[in-house]
């Protein structure tokens, strides 16, 4: 039977991305009728013409949108202003990240539809669709840590780059996976001192070997670490444990002990954050200033670059839209360990051991 794909315009404030580009619809020809919600592609640079020639329906608003899908494939999380379109018939695809969000996971029950995290897809024991758009963050995180250590915008005034053999700036970055991979390379490149913080011995080593005497590397929670946090002209917090929310490793006292002016940019914050007290920040509305600190925790980075991000977020997502057009996609979905985590939400039962752990719900299984 051809199933109803439904590609809405993000609503989320700054939120330029779209789930699937033109050129990654045209495969699901024959399997499913895709209906896009006008201009869902402009702030990539799509326009509704492109989608249409690649065999879409343009529908006008998101009420019709969701009406006629049963698949909505999405970028971000819904906003309050799209819970109301959200019905028991709905599959709803995209990054959710529940774990820190216990208004959404509520509602999401209640409407006893399907919730996929697209976050917790794995594929050969990665996140295909998390990894893109880290390294995108991870560029982003010292893009606007540099621009915040401006004058004009509170910062200590201090140019990251080198323009001299020295490095004279200090950045360092706590939790050294695909985010805290790209800030640190990018701040190697622009000739800043760099610092990397993990908990995984392993990964330091790695770094160190990359690197060599361009980054010194702290297991976290250490004296050297926590130095390194309190003198650093710029802090990248980029943890994760998957599913669940990430652990405090920036400090209020941290903060207090920092230079004024210097910049911290919490990544973690699309899962709650790793910063003592954040709260989440918009492009528009960048940061806050604490003790003279600029701290920044904007959950939609990649969102700053769409027409990039949204052709990376595509290419990856593609692949498991195609897990869902099949006739007895949920059975094939609930039997995949690696599809198996983002399948969170089924008709009223919370299915994911993280996400209950981390809101204190009660875990269901599909019997
Ligand atoms: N804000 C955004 O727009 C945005 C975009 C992409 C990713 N993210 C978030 O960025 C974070 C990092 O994502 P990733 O893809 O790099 O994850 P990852 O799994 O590749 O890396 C996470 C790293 O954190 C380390 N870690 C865990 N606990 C730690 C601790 N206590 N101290 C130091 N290190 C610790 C792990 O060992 C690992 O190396 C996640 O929270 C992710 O959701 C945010």
């Amino acid at each position: 039977m051809i199933k109803k794909l439904g590609i809405p315009k993000e609503v989320k404030k700054d939120e330029g991305r779209v789930s699937l580009i033109p050129e990654h619809i045209t495969q699901f020809t024959g399997l499913a009728d895709i209906f896009v919600e006008t201009n869902a592609g402009l702030g990539s640079g799509f326009t509704d013409e492109d989608y249409q020639s690649a065999g879409a329906k343009i529908v006008p608003t998101a009420q019709e949108l969701y009406d006629i899908s049963e698949i909505i494939c999405k970028v971000k999380e819904p906003q309050e202003q799209e819970y109301e379109l959200l019905t028991s018939s709905h599959v709803i695809f995209g990054y959710l990240h529940l774990a820190s969000n216990l208004s959404l996971t509520k509602m999401l029950l209640e409407k006893k539809l399907t919730a996929i995290a697209t976050e917790m897809i794995m594929d050969e024991n990665e996140y295909p669709l998390l990894i893109p758009m880290s390294k995108i963050a991870g560029n982003l995180a010292i893009q606007k840590g540099m621009q915040f250590l401006e004058y004009s915008s509170e910062g200590k005034g201090l140019l990251l780059s080198s323009i001299s053999d020295e490095r004279n700036s200090k950045v360092t970055v706590i939790g050294c996976g695909e985010v805290g991979r790209s800030s640190i390379h990018k701040s190697v490149q622009i000739g800043a001192s760099v610092t990397a913080i993990d908990v995984n011995e392993n990964i330091l080593n790695e770094l160190k070997n990359k690197y060599g005497e361009d980054i010194s590397t702290h297991i976290s929670g250490s004296d050297d670490a926590i130095a390194a946090i309190r003198t650093a002209d710029l802090v990248v917090g980029a943890v994760l444990l998957p599913g669940r929310k990430p652990p405090i490793v920036i400090t209020q006292e941290d903060i207090n002990q920092m230079e004024k002016g210097s910049v911290i940019i919490d990544v973690a914050i699309d899962q709650g954050g790793c910063v003592e007290g954040v709260t989440a920040n918009t492009h528009s509305e960048p940061f806050e200033i604490r003790n003279g600190v600029i701290v920044s925790a904007i959950a939609n980075l990649p969102g700053a670059v769409p027409k990039t991000s949204s052709i990376e977020l595509s290419t990856n997502m593609q692949k498991f839209v195609d897990y869902l057009l099949i006739e007895n996609w949920f059975e094939e979905y609930n039997k995949n360990q690696n599809l198996k985590p983002s399948l969170q939400i089924h008709n009223g039962l919370l299915l994911s051991e993280e996400v209950a752990e981390s809101l204190s719900l009660s875990l269901s299984k599909l019997v």
